[in-house]
């Protein structure tokens, strides 16, 4: 833990980003917050100032678009600017459809394919090579357990987690002996905006625990990344199912579509 350095968080204005940008303030980091809206950047920061009693200097926000090319390269140069050292880099934004890939427009691939895949991969590619030449750093990078489930409807999400967890895991490999600890976590169902589901099947899932609290699952992948470890599935009964997800064969996985497809909004 080091109290001068900097913790970035991509899409740390809400959800899981917002969660684990807490957690990192809690642990003495100051923290760099970017998304796209400012004003949910400016809410966040209001919010996270009175939850953890930090000072205003431990909060820096940056308004973002990570699906267009050259955010990553600009976020960089800013941060030079700045004078701030990212000591701990979370690509969290991410984006999520549950509709065929034929079916979406041509523009919601690009972005999907843009934010969950090409930023990842930029922002790891740039800011590792910071964290090398310092020989420290960590970064965490927020795949999703549908890369076990081949449902219809989620080929574009999680062929895009997908990437991310073997870009990630292998990307670890490669930085482990540069100092840097790289660690991917695959949450299951987390309780955040990103499915849309209705407020009713959003509200029971909550409830019975079917998805799990944001906070939870923030606190849960920060530890592993600080033990330093390759990749976490937040909650052992999320790893029971895996052996009998991947026996799910097309007609059950095409059957579940079906029920599930109008909980979409
Ligand atoms: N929730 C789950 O069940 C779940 C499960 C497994 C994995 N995950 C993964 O965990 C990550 C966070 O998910 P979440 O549920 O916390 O999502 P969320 O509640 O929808 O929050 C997404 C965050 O990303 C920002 N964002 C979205 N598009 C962006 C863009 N183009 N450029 C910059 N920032 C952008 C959003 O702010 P703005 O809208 O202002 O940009 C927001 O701060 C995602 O990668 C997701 O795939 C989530």
């Amino acid at each position: 833990m080091n109290t001068s350095h900097w913790a970035l968080v991509t899409g740390g204005s809400a959800g899981i980003g917002f969660a684990i940008a807490r957690e990192l303030l809690r642990r003495e980091y100051r923290v760099i917050l970017v998304s796209r809206s400012e004003e949910r950047l400016q809410e966040a920061r209001r919010r996270l100032l009175s939850e953890t009693g930090r000072g205003e200097e431990c909060i820096a926000l940056r308004a973002a678009d990570l699906t267009q090319a050259e955010a990553p390269a600009e976020l960089l140069r800013w941060i030079s600017e700045m004078g701030y050292a990212v000591e701990v880099l979370v690509n969290n934004a991410g984006m999520y459809f549950f509709r065929d890939a034929v079916a979406l427009p041509v523009e919601d691939v690009e972005r999907i394919v843009s934010l969950n895949v090409r930023s990842v991969a930029m922002m790891c590619r740039l800011f590792g090579e910071q964290m090398a030449a310092r020989g420290h750093g960590y970064i965490l990078n927020l795949s999703s357990y549908s890369v076990y489930m081949r449902l219809p409807g989620w080929s574009l999400y999680s062929g895009s987690k997908a990437f991310v967890r073997n870009f990630s895991i292998t990307f670890g490999r490669e930085m482990r002996s540069r100092g840097v600890v790289v660690t991917t976590a695959a949450p299951a169902g987390v309780a955040t905006e990103l499915m849309g589901l209705p407020p009713k099947v959003f509200s029971l899932a909550k409830k019975t625990g079917f998805l799990m609290r944001p906070e939870s699952c923030a606190r849960r992948v920060m530890k592993a990344l600080f033990k330093g470890r390759e990749y976490i599935i937040p909650g052992w009964y999320n790893r029971l199912w895996i052996p009998l997800l991947s026996c799910i064969g097309r007609r059950t996985a095409v059957w579940f579509h079906r029920k599930t497809a109008r909980w979409q909004q």
